[in-house]
């Protein structure tokens, strides 16, 4: 066993995490690169961490050692949104994945595709129509923030459009609390951000508590017919799952789906995805692996162990890092690269090896649901439109925190196709 390369530093003086916030890609690749190995030490909210950038190490402390490295019960997830699966361990976490995994398969996820469908229809139908580009990245939100309220809350802009505006202006505020300096304080005329959040949390979780009581149908539904621990969790839980983190995440992927496959260039390939639902899985795998939505995920080490035979002492904190887990070159070969052939080739079968959604036990319990609706609303783009940068040259560098995205929002211009079919006659590809 041998000693982690890279300090912890003393506390507070030797944290570094400004500057990981700052670019969390570029901490970590300049920490490879200095000490050549993808498992190394430094502090990060002031606490010693190890960051883990392998596969190999990923696996491991995801999934063989899932029950050494927890979750964190002090996470800035519980500040916000109480008690509920995300910062849960042990029996707790595993009974409420049983019972909300529920959810999110079977007859509950297909009750939700005609949804996906008619989200996908009113949000996509008239990209072309202006003949001006479109700024993607608040569309697709837009598009995950129908889909979710629609799916959990039964609240659509449609039929309640002002009660749609509310709880979206809630979701926001309440997410803001998140990035924000856990102060609440509150003065005439001026409240922290933090103070805020808490505000539109009560206001959210009374509509929470009225959409539980009065209705039956779809998703509220079945979460009301749930074996849960106690009264609150059905409510704790709704906060969680309408929390703007979701469409946010949504909307990086389908941002980056976009931006791979714009321009006369991508032509072939937008052909190949449009007829073959395999290849549109390998196109949105390598999506995922090259554009995580989410830099990675933290766990605590409950007792001493080791991590790629490196010693972790108890306490210390494991932060794995989805975007150079995903880079790392002895699974992905030419890994800077978009290559959706990897996915048939040499790597197939190895969609186990991705993080973008966690891994292991506690992974998303939402994979199958991000399956049907990035299948559905690809589909829909690629069956009704091609598209290209509008201009042509644009600044797409990437921030990675909080949601992976162009700083600049990029602009695409979309053009109807001719031969028009609709996205739901696509065959059925992989899950
Ligand atoms: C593109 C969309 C999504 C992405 C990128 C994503 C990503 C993730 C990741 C990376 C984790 C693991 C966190 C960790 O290791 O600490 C996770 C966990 C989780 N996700 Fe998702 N997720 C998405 C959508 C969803 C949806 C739609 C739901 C349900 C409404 C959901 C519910 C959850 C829950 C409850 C957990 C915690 C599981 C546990 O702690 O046992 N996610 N997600």
């Amino acid at each position: 066993m041998s000693k982690l390369v890279g300090t912890a530093g003393v506390s507070v003086l030797g944290d570094k995490s400004l500057e990981f916030y700052r670019d969390p890609v570029a901490f970590c690749e300049q920490r490879i690169e200095k000490h050549g190995t993808r498992i190394f030490q430094s502090r990060l909210l002031n606490k010693p961490t190890s960051f883990v950038c392998s596969v190999e190490g990923m696996k491991e402390l995801l999934c063989e050692k899932s029950s050494v490295f927890l979750k964190d019960p002090t996470d800035v997830m519980h500040n916000m949104y109480g008690d509920n699966i995300v910062t849960a361990n042990g029996e707790e976490a595993c009974l409420l994945r049983l019972s909300l995994t529920n959810l999110f398969t079977g007859k509950c996820l297909a009750s939700g595709s005609d949804l996906i469908n008619s989200v996908s229809e009113r949000c996509l139908k008239n990209l072309s129509a202006t003949g001006e580009p479109v700024s993607v990245y608040p569309l697709f939100k837009r598009l995950g923030t129908e889909l979710v309220l629609g799916l959990f809350l039964n609240v659509n802009p449609d039929e309640t459009p002002e009660l749609f505006q509310e709880i979206t202006a809630l979701c926001t505020l309440h997410w803001h609390g998140i990035i924000s300096t856990p102060i609440s304080v509150k003065v005439p005329l001026w409240s922290s951000g933090f103070c805020t959040a808490l505000e539109a949390k009560d206001k959210l979780m009374d509509i929470i508590k009225d959409k539980l009581e009065c209705q039956r149908q779809g998703f509220v539904g079945y979460l009301r017919d749930l074996p849960l621990p106690d009264a609150s969790c059905a409510s704790q839980h709704l906060l969680l799952f309408i929390s703007a983190l979701i469409p946010k995440a949504l909307a990086s992927l389908l941002t980056s789906f976009t931006l791979v496959l714009s321009g006369a260039g991508k032509k072939e390939i937008r052909n190949r995805a449009r007829a073959d639902p395999d290849y549109l899985y390998y196109v949105l795998l390598e999506v995922q692996r090259l554009w995580p939505p989410f830099i990675g995920g933290r766990r605590i080490a409950n007792q001493d162990t080791t991590l790629g035979g490196f010693h972790i002492p108890k306490a210390y904190a494991a932060m794995y890092i989805s975007h150079a887990i995903h880079r790392d070159p002895e699974v992905f070969h030419q890994p800077e690269d978009f290559l959706p052939e990897r996915w048939c080739g040499r790597n197939a079968g190895q969609e186990h090896l991705l993080c973008s959604l966690g891994n292991g036990p506690r992974n998303c319990i939402g994979v199958q649901l991000n399956n049907v609706f990035l299948k559905a609303v690809c589909g829909y783009l690629l069956q009704h439109y091609d598209w290209d940068l509008s201009p042509y040259s644009q600044d797409l560098q990437y921030k990675w925190l909080p949601v992976s995205r162009p700083t600049v929002p990029p602009m695409v211009s979309f053009t109807e196709l001719e031969l028009e079919s609709s996205a739901t006659d696509l065959p059925d590809g992989p899950p």
